[in-house]
């Protein structure tokens, strides 16, 4: 029988490691926010909320390739120091993994040391040394990569201007979550970025189980993949964030993805795709994109045909936030989020 997990799924590190290779999966399924009717740039609008001077530290959490880092270096001509801090490194420099969750290998020894977070403060600047991957010559990016995970950053104290973490908080376990935030408080005082709300792309949701349906039917039964945002939804971050900051602000986009192109509906397929490896078992791939090609790409053409408007359509649900101890005014339609708000 095909699976269909729900309610609060805890992220399992050894599935997502499987996401995030490269950076093709995060960028095949974030590409389709370009189709909002209502267009918002969250990274963009976090920048100007911050108020970054131009010669501060950011690390960035999660950075996956280091998407915006690049932006803040060549969008921004922002000068100052910018790490990533990303377990699964490759996505930016094809190296091989750093962080395997299956071995026992040096790095992985390593991150662990570091969960005795006493140690990070002596630790500082020569682990540093030995875990920053920088770029090869070639690379025309200056950000530098930490190969860690949230809870365990190995960067000296009071070293950021501000730390970011986009699309990321997700995927932590609950228990890390309060360990990572003190992570980042250790690191600087002003924390921002961005999650998804509870219905967000929840027709892509419906889609992958349709999927598992179709798999079934062919004898190949799976676990559907459980939403990734369920553990850090919109909902829930503003009823954690103002637990860890007293100054917290957000901003909401809530409207539709239009899908009324065939290019479009194609990068919507890469999407779902995108989401192959997260089924488990893996399905042969094959299996996969047939179900895509023969089932699902003609569904959503005949929607679109059928369509009054034309549009397939999805629903986009995003949040971004800013946080502080210390007084903040982030403007941008950033709104206060209270203790007792949510
Ligand atoms: C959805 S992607 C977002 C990437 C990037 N921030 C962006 O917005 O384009 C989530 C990233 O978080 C990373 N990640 C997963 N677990 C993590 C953890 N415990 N600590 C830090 N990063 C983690 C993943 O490897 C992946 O690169």
């Amino acid at each position: 029988m095909t699976k269909y997990p729900s309610g609060e799924i805890e992220p399992n590190a050894n599935i997502l490691a499987r996401n995030y290779q490269t950076s093709q999966n995060v960028r095949a399924r974030f590409m389709l926010y370009d189709f909002a009717d209502e267009p918002m740039d969250m990274e963009a609008i976090v920048i100007d909320g911050l108020g970054l001077k131009s010669n501060e530290t950011v690390v960035d959490v999660g950075t996956a390739d280091g998407n915006f880092l690049k932006r803040l270096e060549i969008e921004y001509g922002h000068t100052g120091l910018l790490l990533g801090v990303e377990p699964n490194y490759t996505q930016a420099n094809k190296q091989e993994p750093a962080w395997d969750p299956m071995s026992t290998g040096e790095l992985a020894k390593s991150l662990s040391m570091n969960r005795n977070r006493s140690k990070i403060e002596n630790i500082g600047a020569s682990m540093l040394q030995d875990i920053i991957k920088t770029f090869d010559e070639n690379e025309p990016y200056k950000f530098n990569i930490v190969a860690a995970t949230a809870d365990a950053i190995p960067l000296k104290s009071n070293i950021a201007g501000a730390v970011t973490g986009f699309s990321v908080l997700y995927h932590l376990k609950k228990d890390d979550r309060p360990v990572a935030f003190n992570e980042f408080k250790r690191l600087g005082d002003r924390f921002a970025g961005s999650t998804s709300g509870e219905t967000n792309k929840a027709n892509h949701r419906l889609i992958e189980q349709e999927i598992g349906e179709y798999l079934s039917q062919i004898g190949i039964e799976t676990t559907v993949p459980a939403p990734m945002n369920t553990g850090f939804t919109t909902e829930k971050a503003k009823l954690e964030l103002p637990q860890y900051y007293t100054n917290v602000y957000m901003v909401e986009q809530n409207c539709k993805m239009l899908i009324n192109t065939a290019f479009r509906a194609e990068r919507y397929l890469n999407s779902l795709m995108s989401m192959w490896n997260q089924f488990d078992p893996v399905p042969p791939e094959e299996a996969y994109r047939e179900i895509l090609l023969s089932r699902v790409y003609p569904m959503i053409n005949r929607v679109m045909l059928n369509n009054p408007d034309r549009s397939f359509i999805d629903h986009i649900s995003r949040s971004a936030f800013i946080c502080s101890d210390e007084p903040i005014n982030p403007g941008n339609g950033f709104e206060r989020v209270y203790a007792d708000a949510a």
